[in-house]
């Protein structure tokens, strides 16, 4: 069941008239007919990827990375989330907007090649082929906190590196102030793109200093292996503290930039998604009360903690 509910330009104003599935089946009603339009056309003839494996043969540069070891600054208060609940649970609306959904359609994306521009203010702008991003940088492990605004919780190991690795590559200038990510723009692909009246492609940002914390973390792996498709193969950002919307999946683009950008989940509702989404308790979601959150996998409730518990390391970012 989808939770993130985009509000339609034909919403009435009382948010609850329509029912969540009744909105949602419409959603997917018209993209539907969009993607018949479009294949009816013939622009769809040959674009469809064969299905992939979860888990396809690691490359010889993923074999000198796998396992990655493990940072053990970054360590947990609670077990890690089953790798296969993890694994079938996500939010990927470029997909489906049904979680458990997103596993099988995800594997539509074709993975390589794959690019990452590094550009805007910055001193050496790049564009990395992902293999050579996978070679230039030491890979490490880490086990985070996931908290999404939904109110549940997992918790992760990831494989990749700090973004601030990459930025100090490319030489921020003085005049940047935040960094703009985005995600592939592939509706042939990722067919929740034909819903023409939603944002795509998915942006992202941050502030620059949030940027270069130690925490906020580049993912192309998770439990030991390359990224699946479903978790924003080949390569994501994790910002643990955080709420879940901020950790964009798939990056093309990472932009450095004068000025706060717009964001997906914030253009569609700004009431709703906030830019910061700093996890905090005591500041109520208009859907979810924050003060809880439930492990996916084992339903375990827990208290919220602020910045995710990671306070010690980012509350400084904001005068605390
Ligand atoms: N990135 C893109 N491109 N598209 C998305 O829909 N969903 C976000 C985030 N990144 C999303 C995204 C949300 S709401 C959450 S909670 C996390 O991805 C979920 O990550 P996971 O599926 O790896 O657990």
């Amino acid at each position: 069941m989808a939770h993130i509910r985009i509000p339609r330009p034909w919403e009435i104003s009382e948010r609850e008239a329509t029912p969540e599935s009744a909105f949602m089946t419409r959603r997917r009603f018209l993209a539907g007919s969009l993607l018949a339009t479009v294949a009816t056309a013939g622009l769809v003839s040959g674009c469809s990827p064969p299905p992939a494996n979860d888990a396809p043969p690691l490359s010889d540069i993923e074999k000198k990375i796998y396992p990655a070891p493990r940072n053990n600054a970054y360590s947990l208060d609670r077990d890690l989330t089953d790798e296969a609940v993890a694994a079938g649970y996500n939010n990927f609306y470029e997909f489906s907007d049904a979680k458990e959904d997103v596993r099988t359609l995800a594997r539509r994306l074709i993975q390589r090649p794959w690019a990452v521009e590094i550009s805007g203010l910055v001193g050496k702008p790049r564009t990395f082929d992902i293999d050579d991003l996978l070679k230039t940088l030491p890979m490490e492990e880490r086990l985070y906190r996931l908290r999404c605004v939904e109110a549940w919780s997992m918790a992760v190991p990831w494989t990749g590196f700090p973004l601030r690795a990459l930025l100090e590559k490319v030489e921020p200038g003085s005049r940047a102030t935040h960094v703009r990510m985005t995600t592939f723009y592939r509706p042939f692909q990722a067919f929740g793109q034909l819903a023409f009246w939603e944002p795509w492609p998915y942006t992202e940002g941050l502030t620059l200093p949030e940027a270069m914390n130690e925490l906020t973390f580049m993912a192309v792996g998770v439990y030991g292996h390359p990224l699946p498709a479903q978790h924003g193969a080949p390569i994501r950002l994790v910002v643990p503290w955080k709420y879940g919307y901020k950790s964009i999946k798939s990056v093309v683009k990472i932009e450095l930039i004068d000025h706060a950008p717009s964001t997906f989940w914030n253009t569609v509702d700004p009431l709703e998604y906030d830019f910061t989404a700093n996890v905090d308790p005591k500041v109520p979601h208009p859907r979810w009360p924050q003060s809880r959150e439930k492990m996916i996998g084992t339903e375990q409730v827990r208290l919220t903690l602020p910045y995710n518990g990671y306070g010690r390391e980012v509350a400084h970012l904001y005068g605390g």
